[in-house]
């Protein structure tokens, strides 16, 4: 097996316009990198990126939706072509939850299409290419909702759980052909994302110090990245109790606003 990137030079995130994505950019942001953003917003991209330029990396940005296969194709191939990418982190999504009266099937499905579809639309061109090379490092962005399943954001944790999954049985697939795979479970961040939530988020940390554990991490080559400990542990130990032991805790958990 060939030894892995750990120290990651040509970096391609998506989502990088906005909180965790965005932060993640400005921490793999110095001389010498180079950084292929993603994400819809032209202005909110163009501003990361003018930041990331300024600590001396090289940036490309690409305004797409990950929803759109044939772009993200395309677009994660001309990046390779450029620059062999080492690492490449899918880290775009949305949430919402059930406030409002419960999820609806269009909910259920925006969901699903941004945070499955768009997670296999950023990684599956990149696998044969980091096949061919042995090397490569892929990183999943899942949840602590992708641990426990979450009554007040069914979608969200349904998502959260298939990426996490996908990535660790992914993981052991690659491993001993040189690429390897990481998955991200954040607790609460402070992003856009969580700042809509009108209820109390335990051990909330800003997306910097997030950013900044996830690539420490990354560098380890961890296979899951779960974080705060102090959320994850109890969260993993309810999740090996039954759902009807653990239904009255979890079912008064306030629910996260719907959208349209
Ligand atoms: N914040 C938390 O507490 C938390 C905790 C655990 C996991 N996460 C995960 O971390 C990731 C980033 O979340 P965040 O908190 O940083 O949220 P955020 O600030 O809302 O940022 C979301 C990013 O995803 C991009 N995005 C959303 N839908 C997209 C689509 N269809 N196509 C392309 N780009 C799209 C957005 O791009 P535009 O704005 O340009 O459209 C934005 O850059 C998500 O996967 C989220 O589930 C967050």
């Amino acid at each position: 097996m060939k030894i892995l990137p750990h120290i990651p030079k040509n970096i391609l995130i998506t989502g990088a316009s906005s909180g965790l994505g965005a932060a993640l950019a400005l921490e793999y942001a110095k001389a010498g990198n180079n950084l292929y953003l993603q994400g819809r917003d032209v202005e909110k991209l163009e501003n990361i990126a003018e930041k990331c330029r300024a600590s001396g990396a090289k940036i490309y940005t690409k305004i797409t939706d990950v929803t759109d296969s044939k772009t993200m194709q395309q677009w994660i191939e001309e990046a390779d072509k450029l620059s062999p990418l080492d690492l490449i982190i899918a880290n775009a999504g949305i949430s919402a939850g059930s406030g409002g009266g419960g999820e609806t099937t269009q909910q259920v499905r925006k969901i699903f299409a941004t945070n499955i579809d768009g997670v296999i639309n950023t990684i599956q061109p990149a696998i044969p290419l980091m096949l061919k090379r042995g090397c490569g490092q892929i990183a999943i962005m899942s949840s602590l909702a992708g641990i426990r399943a979450l009554p007040s954001s069914p979608a969200y944790s349904a998502s959260k759980a298939c990426v996490r999954y996908y990535g660790e049985a992914l993981r052991g697939n690659l491993l001993n052909h040189g690429v390897e795979v990481s998955v991200i479970c954040p607790g609460y961040i402070k992003t856009p994302m969580t700042d809509v939530n009108n209820f109390p988020m335990p051990f909330i940390m800003s997306a910097e110090k997030a950013a900044k554990i996830i690539r420490k991490n990354l560098e380890k080559g961890k296979g899951r990245i779960a974080f705060p400990l102090a959320l994850y542990l109890p969260l993993w130990w309810l999740s090996c109790l039954s759902p009807r032991i653990t239904d009255p805790l979890f079912s008064r958990l306030p629910a996260k606003p719907s959208i349209n």
